[in-house]
């Protein structure tokens, strides 16, 4: 299966935002995450439904909605209609997942769960027959930046034992030392924002240093 690399504009220049999407774009990238936050589910604060339609008019990649907040059903209709294609919402964040991910299908967005760290995959079982994808957040959400949790590859593992099929995002100190330990677990989407937009050689490089450490 092809790995993909999704560059996160969390560690964007945000005034360029549509200059640092399109040179993404133009090095490969093969979606755009967005990941937003509200200040309660995590402590901080980044990206409205209007930052996915600025994307939205840089790009023409798929671009992912990471709700890193509390109660995602109110926000699911904003970003599909700005024009996400993939929504993700916290395992942690709502007390209704089955409603939430069958109401993201029917806003036309594939359907995406997120688990931070201390959640067992386990607890997704049930779920995993109706969603897209499962991001395992490999630090605990907030920040760009951050190192990557150690224990995450042996998540991943029993993750992909549950499904063979399940698209497997990882997210949160991904770079070129620690994406080929996933990528070997079963990961196929690797989401990077530092590793990316912070890498000292540009955007493209920081692409290809990953792209490199999977040959
Ligand atoms: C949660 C955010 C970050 C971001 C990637 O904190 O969702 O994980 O996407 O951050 P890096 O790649 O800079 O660790």
């Amino acid at each position: 299966m092809k790995v993909e690399i999704v560059p996160s504009i969390l560690s964007a220049d945000v005034g360029r935002l549509a200059e640092q999407v399109k040179e993404a774009e133009a090095a490969g990238a093969d979606r755009i995450q967005v990941d937003v936050m509200d200040g309660h589910f995590v402590p901080n604060l980044t990206f409205g439904p209007q930052v996915v339609e600025a994307v939205r008019r840089a790009t023409k990649l798929p671009i992912e909605a990471h709700l890193m907040v509390e109660r995602p059903e109110m926000f699911l209709e904003a970003f599909a209609k700005a024009g996400a294609t993939l929504i993700e919402v916290q395992v942690e964040a709502t007390s209704s997942l089955y409603r939430t991910v069958q109401t993201i299908k029917e806003l036309g967005a594939k359907a995406g769960v997120a688990i931070n760290p201390a959640t067992p995959v386990e607890d997704l079982r049930d779920i995993l027959p109706y969603i897209d994808l499962v991001n395992v957040m490999t630090v605990e959400p907030g920040f760009g930046g951050q190192k990557f949790i150690p224990h995450s590859p042996e998540k991943i593992r029993r993750l992909r034992g549950l499904s063979s099929k399940i698209e497997i995002e990882v997210d949160g100190g991904i770079d070129a030392h620690s994406a080929p330990l996933v990528v070997a677990a079963g990961a196929t989407v690797l989401v990077a924002g530092n590793s990316v937009y912070g890498f000292k050689g540009g955007v493209a490089a920081g692409i290809k240093a990953i792209r490199k450490a999977l040959d």
